[in-house]
């Protein structure tokens, strides 16, 4: 596709029109292998290899990232109180509008989706998508089998009006157990517990539908979705 080489730079996140156009006015910027000085040039994206200032960036159309979430980052982009996890980002992915889908909590670890393709954003987070997202968590008390057993029928949580039922629930320990949920409302899990007496310790993310979050990828280490993943997740693009 033709477009635009200040465009195309600010898709990518390089920086502002403004910046983007001095770059490529100053002679920092080669299109395969050769320097344009025209911000308003067409190129073409098929196949484009794009160097600034001798460092060559990758052109995408679209970005699908998995984040082994760390505790104590905001997934905000907008942190209140600590480091978002977009800093754990290059900064370029941040420009061009890549986002977590869904949040979890800054005490809450494990598998984050983040995308700059709004379609897939929404894919992960409506709930009529009734993705199941898997959540180990581990509590200061027992959790005794009544609480399981409510868990599974539904807990009423302030502000909702229907009943929240955990979809599967599987015993680990005493303390400990893995809950399955098909929705995603404020600190849900958190209050689902709290509504059956037990107070969340430590709260990790798993798996969202049949993606789970590799060994190998060590917290506040990222990559991208393989094709495969983004099949498990049931999701095409548009
Ligand atoms: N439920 C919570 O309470 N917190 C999270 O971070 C995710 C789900």
């Amino acid at each position: 596709m033709q477009k635009q080489l200040v465009r195309v730079l600010s898709f990518l996140g390089v920086g502002s029109r403004k910046d983007c156009s001095h770059l490529i006015r100053k002679g920092l910027v080669t299109v395969n292998g050769k320097v344009i000085l025209k911000p308003l040039d067409k190129i073409e994206t098929d196949g484009v290899e794009i160097e600034i200032d001798g460092e060559a960036i990758d052109y995408r159309e679209q970005y699908f990232l998995m984040l082994n979430k760390p505790l104590g980052y905001e997934c905000s982009a907008r942190p209140k109180s600590h480091p978002s996890v977009l800093e754990l980002l290059p900064e370029n992915f941040v420009n061009r509008g890549i986002q977590p889908a869904g949040r979890l909590d800054v005490e809450t670890s494990g598998l984050l989706l983040l995308s700059d393709v709004g379609g897939f954003l929404h894919h992960v987070t409506s709930p009529r998508r009734h993705l199941v997202k898997t959540y180990r968590l581990q509590t200061s008390e027992a959790i005794t089998e009544e609480a399981v057993q409510r868990l599974l029928a539904g807990v009423k949580l302030e502000d909702e009006e229907e009943l929240i039922a955990a979809k599967a629930v599987e015993r680990l320990s005493e303390n400990e157990i893995k809950l399955l949920v098909d929705l995603g409302r404020y600190h849900m899990v958190r209050r689902m517990m709290a509504a059956v007496g037990a107070h969340v310790e430590k709260l990790h993310r798993e798996a969202i539908g049949d993606l789970k979050l590799p060994d190998d990828l060590e917290p506040g280490d990222w990559r991208e979705l393989t094709q495969e993943e983004l099949d498990m997740l049931g999701y095409s693009e548009q």
